[in-house]
């Protein structure tokens, strides 16, 4: 790593990572980095091209296929898929309920890491994740793990969606959290674990102003 600055953001679903990290991002004139995003994009197109999940070569020749992009405007994650903009496509059941999937399989995480760490080369990021601070980044400097009450978690994700799916209850909401944490941390590929050296942080009874300002107390001794 260079004389740049990583700040590592891992965490379960909805325990308000990217809340965090895209204030710190604006804040500290860091370039904000979703990765969570890429695995639902790459999700995107594999339930879009029928990609058999067992089938080696078809994931590989998928990968090759597609092409992800970051546009960062007023630090909200825009991400397009072969120039197809899906940051709102991306946050719908079809792609939640089958990410885990597929961010567990080991020829996507290869290559999603590949390019994370190309992102983190020569820039001031704030990156977000399961595996940022254990796997990506190791040597980040500031390591974050975030953590929250399951039922405050689902009901924060349940505000998220439900204006844009009237169908939706908490109770789905509420599984499909506990079913991706579920399969976050067991998985063989990288599993969500909190790397040794990372600050846990539970926000269940924080505001969002008071996690700020928790975080950017950790940063502040490796700003010039
Ligand atoms: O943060 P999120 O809910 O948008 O992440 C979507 C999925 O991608 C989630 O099931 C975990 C997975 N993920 C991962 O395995 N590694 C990352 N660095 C980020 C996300």
């Amino acid at each position: 790593m260079g004389n740049n600055i990583v700040i590592a953001i891992d965490g379960y679903s909805s325990c308000g990572k990217s809340t965090l990290a895209k204030a710190l991002a604006k804040n500290l004139h860091f370039i904000y980095i979703d990765s969570g995003a890429m695995y639902r994009a790459v999700t995107l197109y594999f339930l879009r091209n029928d990609i058999d999940l067992k089938d080696h070569e078809q994931i590989i020749a998928a990968l090759h296929n597609i092409h992800l992009n970051f546009h960062s405007r007023d630090y909200q994650t825009h991400i397009s898929l072969n120039d197809e903009e899906v940051s709102d496509e991306i946050r719908q059941m079809p792609v939640s309920e089958n990410v885990s999937t597929v961010a567990a399989l080991h020829d996507v995480r290869i290559e999603m890491v590949k390019q994370q760490q190309r992102m983190g080369r020569s820039k001031n990021i704030v990156m977000d994740g399961r595996d940022i601070g254990t796997i990506v980044f190791p040597h980040a400097q500031v390591k974050l793990f975030m953590t929250a009450d399951p039922l405050v978690r689902a009901k924060r994700r349940f505000m998220e969606l439900s204006p844009k799916n009237p169908d939706i209850t908490l109770e789905q909401v509420f599984d499909n959290l506990a079913h991706r944490d579920y399969q976050d941390t067991t998985r063989e590929e990288s599993p969500l674990i909190r790397a040794h050296d990372a600050i846990i942080l539970d926000n269940t009874n924080l505001t969002p102003a008071e996690q700020l300002a928790f975080a950017i107390g950790k940063v502040k001794p490796f700003l010039k």
